[in-house]
This record gives C-alpha cells, structure tokens and sequence, in this order.
C-alpha cells in the first residue's frame, strides 16, 4: 500500500485568513444602510466547530436529513456516473461525503477526494481519516474562496462534485446562477453535479433551525465578531450584541442578523475607521434560501448544468439534484458526434 502522506496534498489557492476579502467586504458593507456582511466570513476554525456542533442539535434538520438521503441514493448515483474524482465544495468535515466515498470504493479503483474549503483548519483535520478508511483514495485538498476563479479543478466525464448542505442557498439568486455557471465551465461537459437544496417549510421549523434553543447558532453568528476583531483590530464586544434569524416567507428565505443592544461606535485598527451603530440597527451575516420544485429547477435552468433527476427526502424537508454538465446523458452520445458543447 502507498503510504498516506503521499496520498495527501493541500494548494492554498487564497492566503490563510482571508484578510484581504475581509476588510473589502467589511469596507462595502459595514458602512452602508442595511448594514451586511458575506456569511463567507463564519467559518473560521472556531466557526467550523460551532457549526460542525450546529449539525447534532434536534432543531437542525438539513443535516440528518440529508445523510439519510444521500445513504438511499448514494449507490445507484455512483454505478451511473461511475465518477473517479470527487470534488466537493465547501467540504468541512466531510462526514457526509462518507457516503459517497464508500460508494465509489466498491468499484474498486483509484480515485481522488478534492475538498474544496475557505477553512484551512478543516482540510487538513478530515483528510488522514479518509486516507485510512480508503486505501485506493487521494486527497487534493484546495484551500479556496469558491467565488473566486475555479480553474483548478479537475474537469470532465470522470468528476462527480457534490455541493451539499444546502449551502448553494447562501448566494443571492444571481450570484448562485452565476457561480453554478462558473463551476459548469470549470469542470467541463460530462461533468456531474449532486447539489444539496433545503426546501420551503413550516416557518416555525425553519426558525427553530437557526435559533436554536442552546444558542449554538448565536455562539457561530456572534463568533464573526471575534473574526473582526482579530483580523482587522476591531474592538467589537460579543455582548453588545444579540442573535436573530428570521424566515421571510416572501422571498423565501431565512436571515441571520447581529442586533446592537444599544447605540455603538466600534474602531476597526486595521481600516483606520469606525463603524457606528443605532441601537436596534443589524448587520446580515447570512441569508439562507429555501427552494420548491420549481424554484429549484428555475435556479439551474440556463446555468449549463442539465438536470437528470431531483431525490426527495419525506416532506420534502430536503433535496438532491443530481444533473450533468453539458447535454444531459441520454443526449450525450448524440452530442459527441457533433460540435463541442457551449455554455451560456
Ligand atoms: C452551511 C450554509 C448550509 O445555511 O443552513 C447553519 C449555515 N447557518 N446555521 C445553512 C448555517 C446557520 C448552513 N450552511
């Protein structure tokens, strides 16, 4: 057997921290009205812990959900693609990914993991497990912002990416069709896609998932202070402000915000400025959209991505597209007779 370090590698493709993003993005949006910040920023170590943490509790749905899903499908999906790649955006612990990893070991050959993550902390603590539960597997692991350039990634018939979690929710609709556009063109017709969405549902069930009743979704939300604290010497104090997430039914989505208790002047050291607060004024850390059918397939039509099938969980709580780049299967060998695919 190979040994495990030279299975593993790790490309830093943004300097660790993101400091440069960070102050751009506090720069934008800490000084205009509304006040918003990119939910980008929560994951640093300690972010990836608390939110890690926020994946056990009773009120989070999406991640059990999800798990159970990807357990029902995960065999069938990786037979028909057959993928000797799996690239995964937004990995973190890759506890899910389990399941496709075990899936694709059973066709017994040699493939590689790439997760893809803005937290350096939790490429390097999943890989070494990976690598001995799967001895045919390497990892290339990408430290990477994925709203920035995407060239790296392997490309073609043999790469399967999942984005899960319902992460794709984040990003406004645009932004999230042009993202899933860039991904398309970064790995090439042939290419699959296995997309997590979290669906429309009872507002008190929605609510309860980022409002928890322990208050680990406040620790992870209020723990972005501390990011800009020491990533740009600010001088924010967690307790002058409170949590809140709200499920705006009109635009279908949940809003993470930090309230200020009282009216605020904070210094940020590093922008040589300050930001002032009224009381009750909030900044937007994370907005988290949730899809019908029909949105869902709105959000990816046109987006060079065609969709092969929508797996529900019961409810449907939750939802995994699987769909390929380019034209879809059955239109595939018709289209490779033909000139190359283009995409939008
Ligand atoms: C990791 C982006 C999928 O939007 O549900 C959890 C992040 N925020 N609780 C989500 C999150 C508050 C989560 N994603």
């Amino acid at each position: 057997m190979i040994s495990p370090s030279s299975r593993f590698i790790l490309e830093r493709l943004i300097d660790p921290g993101l400091a440069d993003t960070l102050a751009d993005d506090v720069r934008r949006g800490l000084f205009s009205v509304p006040k918003r910040l990119p939910p980008k920023h929560l994951y640093d170590a300690e972010g990836s812990r608390l939110f890690e943490e926020i994946c056990t509790l009773e009120e989070y749905y999406p991640t059990r959900t999800e798990t159970a899903l990807l357990a029902r499908i995960a065999n069938e999906l990786i037979d028909t693609v057959r993928p000797a790649t799996l690239v995964e955006m937004g990995s973190g612990s890759a506890t899910k990914t389990r399941l496709l990893l075990d899936a694709m070991a059973r066709l017994e050959r040699p493939a590689t993991y790439v997760p893809v993550d803005i937290d350096e902390s939790v490429l390097a603590a999943a890989a070494p497990g990976l690598l001995e539960t799967y001895p045919l597997l390497s990892v290339r692991a990408l430290l990477a912002d994925f709203e920035r350039p995407l060239h790296q990634l392997p490309r073609g018939r043999g790469v399967l990416v999942a984005f899960l979690g319902g992460t794709i929710g984040n990003l406004e609709e645009s932004d999230a069709r042009a993202f899933l556009a860039r991904l398309a063109r970064a790995v090439g017709p042939g290419a699959s896609l296995l997309l997590g969405i979290d669906r429309v549902k009872q507002v008190q069930r929605l609510q309860a998932a980022y409002d928890d009743a322990r208050g680990v979704t406040a620790r992870f939300n209020l723990n972005l202070l501390r990011v800009l604290n020491r990533r740009l010497g600010a001088d924010f104090l967690l307790e002058d402000f409170r949590h809140r997430a709200l499920y705006d039914p009109a635009a279908q989505q949940v809003e993470m915000h930090l309230v200020a208790q009282r009216s605020l002047v904070v210094r940020l050291r590093e922008l040589d400025r300050v930001a002032r607060f009224q009381a009750g004024e909030s900044v937007r850390t994370e907005i988290s959209r949730k899809f019908t059918s029909d949105t869902a397939r709105a959000l990816i039509d046109g987006t060079g991505w065609h969709i092969e099938r929508l797996f529900d969980a019961p409810g449907p709580d939750f939802s995994l597209i699987w769909a390929s780049a380019g034209p879809g299967l059955e239109d595939r060998s018709r289209a490779d007779l033909a000139s190359p695919t283009s995409f939008p």
